[in-house]
């Protein structure tokens, strides 16, 4: 039976198996797609016998994603944009070719909720190893704007650099955010609505804004809620994200790509949200 897996730590709450399980069902494919959780100290040797397996290929999650880049022979371009791999793609020789989905799988949802970026002024919020991994493939799409902000405004800057697209691509620190007009499109791409005492500034967000959160279930809530408050009319979070850069995964793996849609609205009401 062909194997896969999803490699991660913690790794016990990935919805990955699940939804491969539907997408291999669509084809009347058989296949084995478990998670193993993976410190990261085990994961180049884990890989390895994985390989020796049979295994065929395999989703990463986090901590390993940047990791796993450096265990590829090879990567893709988005992969090395985003210097972080989420799908490991078996070579001949138990050598491993290294993709990044994530940012093609965000564009994907975007085109499934019909939201256009040509032309329009996207805000970041974060700078970190998700924003990395969004921006190229978002860049590609032609938005008027990027503006990326974050609290370390240094690491944002870093990011605006190596985009190529200084000028497109700015860098703003998130304490500065009251002086920038609405955004058409805002994404919430850090971890740092889970905690307390998180505020959107003021006049980012109108009743024009499409706020969307990379995270989803409840990890997701505060942050949309926060930007219902302020005006938007539009709040999506990442599960569609999360079903395409699975499926583009899939596509990489079987050759077909599966469809997203009903799996999606299964999920729906699985997370509950
Ligand atoms: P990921 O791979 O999920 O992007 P990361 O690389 O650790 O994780 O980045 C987390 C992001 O959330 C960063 O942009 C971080 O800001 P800093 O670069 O200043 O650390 C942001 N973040 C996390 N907690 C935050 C908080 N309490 N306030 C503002 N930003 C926060």
């Amino acid at each position: 039976m062909n194997q896969y897996a999803v490699f991660g730590h913690p790794v016990a709450h990935s919805r990955s198996p699940w939804i491969h399980a539907r997408f291999a069902a669509q084809f009347g494919f058989e296949q084995s797609y478990q998670a193993i959780d993976v410190p990261p100290e085990t994961f180049e040797q884990i890989l390895w016998d994985f390989g020796e397996a049979g295994g065929l290929g395999a989703n990463v999650t986090l901590p390993l994603k940047e990791q796993a880049a450096t265990l590829c022979d090879e990567l893709s371009e988005a992969a090395q944009r985003a210097r972080a791999v989420n799908t490991l793609i078996r070579l001949p020789g138990l050598r491993w070719r290294g993709d990044n989905t994530d940012g093609i799988g965000l564009v994907a949802d975007f085109q499934r909720l019909g939201i256009e970026l040509v032309g329009r002024r996207i805000v970041i919020l974060g700078a970190g190893g998700a924003t990395r991994g969004i921006l190229g493939p978002l860049l590609a799409q032609g938005p008027r704007e990027i503006v990326i902000a974050n609290r370390t405004p240094e690491r944002a800057l870093q990011l605006a650099l190596e985009s190529g697209a200084l000028g497109t691509v700015q860098a703003w620190a998130l304490d500065e955010l009251q002086a920038l007009e609405a955004a058409d499109v805002l994404v919430n791409a850090t971890s740092a609505w889970r905690g307390e005492g998180m505020a959107l500034a003021f006049g980012l967000v109108d009743a024009g804004t499409i706020a969307y959160d990379l995270s989803y279930g409840a990890t997701a809530q505060p942050f949309l809620a926060q930007a219902r408050q302020a005006g938007t009319a539009e709040v999506h979070d990442g599960l569609g994200m999360l079903v395409e850069q699975a499926a583009e995964s899939f596509r990489h793996w079987r050759g077909v790509r599966p469809q997203t849609a009903p799996v999606l609205a299964e999920l729906r009401t699985l997370v509950g949200h």
